[in-house]
């Protein structure tokens, strides 16, 4: 069977790596990938916002299995597109999409299923809003609606950065905003917790711990993701009961009554307050770098998984793991999440041995005449599974400094909560 990834960061990388290890998969297709998928699949660079000649290439390429990678295209509605057409695809519908796509509408939905999260309040107007905030307390937490790559979220330490807030996401800093959101602050520890679902049933797919915020100790602004671990610390069978039996179902049930079904990865964002788990938000893809952290652990093959999927039989899969401690840190490009240069060769990536335990997922990079160049903000994926977080951590920082590339930094601090000094 061919198939096809639409993404071209790190996740995806991932993502095509482990399907490779398929011995049912012929041939893979990356949309528009980059420069590490290049070496095991045909990179295809097509506007993505073009459904229509997306979906001629996979008639045309006789592709069999679709799997949609970042948020974008399934907020927009490219499953619903392609399965017009009866192509298979791994992913959320448009409607299902929303648990991402609108925060609002994930909010209502915690309200009308009691489901457990930070108590809101939504203002569509820059006065109200601020009228509001004459008897909050502090921090308060404010949000835009739209999809904003992480960074429509403000946590307020006072009014004058509220009132920053408010004025920055009505003036459409984010896009056009109709409404935002201001939440009370939880005070925990955050988790990432996934599970895949086939619009019937569903298998957990792991736990991470993310880093954020560009600098180490967690300071200086939020990014895409600096680096991740998995499992996360807090995640135990009681803990995970209840995210199942408070969160997870009651939202299915929520979609299933709005006529809709859940096929794909659900990311559920979590902060632990006190053993009890509160959903901070849902984003309806893997998590970057969380993927890149988690499946390589996978023992099942992925390629079975998706496709048992597509096709409503994940309750027949025995989805096994590796009982391994596994660390992701990102090299990035010095900058970044501000400006960056771009177009910076990287050398030395044939020094970095890879094996199983051992991983390496380009994310910002391209090839060009045999050369690789650095484009993005994040642009390397160092993976390490190992029996403990800090040899994993080793690891990596020592497969880094092979590389030696002047143009990048990186945290060497990830899992700092479960590494002792
Ligand atoms: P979100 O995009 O909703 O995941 O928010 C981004 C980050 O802001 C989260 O990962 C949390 O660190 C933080 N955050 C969001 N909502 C809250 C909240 N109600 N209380 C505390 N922190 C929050
Ligand atoms: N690492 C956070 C995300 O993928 O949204």
């Amino acid at each position: 069977m061919k198939v096809g990834i639409i993404g071209s960061g790190g996740r995806e990388h991932a993502i095509c790596e482990v399907l490779k290890k398929s011995r049912k998969i012929t041939k893979i297709y990356c949309f528009p990938g980059n420069a590490g998928t290049e070496n095991i699949s045909q990179n295809v660079n097509l506007d993505l916002e073009n459904f229509k000649k997306l979906k001629n290439f996979i008639l045309e390429n006789k592709i069999g299995l679709i799997i949609v990678g970042p948020e974008k295209p399934l907020v927009d509605g490219l499953v619903d597109y392609l399965q017009k057409f009866k192509i298979k695809v791994f992913g959320p519908n448009k409607k299902a999409s929303r648990l991402e796509g609108s925060k609002i509408f994930t909010k209502k939905l915690c309200k009308k299923y009691n489901i457990p999260t930070a108590k809101f309040g939504i203002f569509q107007n820059k006065k109200n809003a601020k009228k509001f905030l004459k008897n909050s307390k502090y921090p308060i937490v404010i949000k835009a609606d739209n999809l904003a790559s992480g960074k429509g979220v403000y946590i307020c330490k006072n009014k004058i950065d509220a009132n920053h807030a408010i004025e920055e996401i009505f003036n459409g800093k984010f896009g056009k905003a109709k409404n935002l959101l201001i939440e009370e602050f939880l005070n925990g520890e955050e988790m990432s917790f996934f599970t895949i679902h086939d619009g019937k049933n569903y298998k957990f797919f792991g736990t991470a711990q993310d880093h954020k915020r560009v600098f180490e100790g967690d300071r200086g602004k939020n990014t895409g993701g600096m680096g991740a671990y998995s499992p996360s610390r807090l995640i135990n069978n009681k803990l995970q009961k209840k995210i199942v039996n408070k969160i997870i179902k009651p939202t299915l049930a929520g979609l299933s009554n709005q006529n809709t079904k859940y096929l794909g990865f659900l990311y559920t964002g979590l902060m632990i307050v006190n053993d009890e788990p509160f959903l901070i938000e849902f984003n309806v893809r893997m998590g970057d770098p969380e993927c890149q952290t988690i499946i390589p652990k996978l023992k099942t093959d992925l390629y079975e998984i998706f496709l048992a999927c597509c096709e409503e039989r994940l309750n027949k899969l025995n989805v096994k793991w590796y009982n391994k401690k596994s660390l992701c840190i990102v090299l990035c490009s010095k900058g970044y999440p501000e400006g960056f240069k771009k177009n910076v060769e990287i050398k030395n990536l044939n020094k970095i041995i890879t094996n199983q335990d051992k991983l390496l997922f380009h994310a910002g990079t391209i090839k060009k005449n045999k050369k690789i160049y650095a484009i993005g903000g994040r642009v390397l994926n160092f993976i390490s599974l190992s029996k403990n977080f800090s040899s994993a951590r080793k690891n990596i920082i020592t497969a880094i400094h092979k590389l030696n590339w002047p143009g990048g930094f990186f945290r060497r601090d990830i899992g700092y909560k479960v590494i002792k000094k």
